[in-house]
């Protein structure tokens, strides 16, 4: 094992950078207390456009600073003493939606920062991009930034082989390994509800200090470990069982949401399992489809009001792209 994954390199200003979502198939919340979870880089792109500019904007926003907690956390982290530069941020993941937008746009900016500041590599952005959306979000782990930065299937607390890289916040650690992408397709669908990651976690957190939080934590980390060995091995039957006993889980610790309840039940004819993916109280599902069911699925979560996207692992992770994006 031991997979190198090529740094960010040097790149002077301007620099466009491309990003992938993410997608949680097991684990979600549970990993903020240590449990494993297993997430895969998601092909809907985010892309980052970085120049020097006359004053410091995001997308010809001069305030954004002050708005937009995860552009101050980034500039403040990576651009100390930069010039004024100009960002521009285009994405077709959903908003709010728990499919890591908020990641890509992260690990884009700290990638674009990071190169023009002598490149950098994928240990030391994973690192980064955590800080800088854990001070933007106050609460939460590297799940989403790993996925981002490393492509493909990975395994955080998971997993065998020697991890990619380990990211540590005071005594916590998390390890992030490689898994072996089965190549299935995935549906996602965003109800298009908002909500507040930070508020979804503190919510979980309070409710696993309960007397039986011990008990339902070890349940997590059994189906994660096993979904993570599941989807290795390319056992879809045993994925959906561990998907439907996960959503349990997570309905358990109140994070479902009655949005996604009818999603997940509009999916069923189409679909081997579905489950919330992300914080939950709002956002996105997951589904696996019976195959060759993908588009049948599709109408279905349309038809019950979801905004669905057939995806599958996008195979890397943040990477500088050529061009500028259009617009
Ligand atoms: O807010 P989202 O949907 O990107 O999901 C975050 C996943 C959590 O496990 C709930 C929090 C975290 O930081 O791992």
């Amino acid at each position: 094992m031991g997979e190198a994954l090529p740094a960010i390199p040097a790149h002077p200003l301007p620099v466009a950078v491309r990003a992938p979502g993410k997608c949680i198939v097991f684990g979600e919340h549970a990993v903020v207390h240590g449990a494993p979870e297993l997430l895969f880089a998601l092909d809907l792109e985010t892309q980052v456009y970085v120049a020097p500019g006359a004053v410091t904007r995001l997308n010809g926003d001069a305030e954004a600073r002050t708005r937009n907690r995860y552009f101050a956390q980034a500039l403040d982290s990576l651009w100390a003493g930069g010039g004024p530069i100009e960002v521009r941020a285009l994405s077709r993941i959903p908003r709010a939606a728990g499919l890591g937008s908020s990641a890509a746009f992260v690990a884009a900016l700290a990638a674009g920062l990071g190169a023009a500041t002598g490149g950098i590599d994928r240990p030391t952005l994973a690192e980064r991009s955590f800080q800088i959306e854990r001070g933007a979000q106050g609460v939460g782990s590297p799940g989403d930034t790993a996925a981002v930065i490393g492509g493909g299937f990975l395994a955080v607390n998971g997993g065998s082989g020697d991890p990619l890289w380990t990211v540590r916040d005071g005594d916590r650690r998390w390890e992030v390994r490689r898994v072996e992408d089965p190549g299935w397709l995935w549906v996602v669908a965003h109800s298009g509800i908002p909500r507040s990651t930070a508020d979804a976690v503190r919510a979980v957190g309070q409710r696993l200090s309960r007397p039986d939080g011990p008990a339902l934590l070890a349940e997590f980390r059994r189906v994660a470990e096993e979904g993570i060995d599941a989807v290795g091995s390319g056992d879809r039957a045993r994925v959906a069982e561990l998907m439907t006993r996960n959503q349990e889980l997570l309905r358990e610790v109140g994070v479902s949401h009655p949005r996604l309840e009818a999603l997940i039940e509009a999916a069923g004819p189409a679909a081997q399992a579905a489950k919330l993916t992300g914080a939950g109280a709002g956002g996105s599902i997951v589904a696996l489809p019976k195959p060759g069911e993908e588009t049948d699925l599709v109408r279905r979560l349309a038809r019950a009001g979801g905004l669905p996207f057939v995806v599958r692992a996008a195979p890397s992770g943040v990477s500088l792209a050529n061009e500028a994006p259009a617009g």
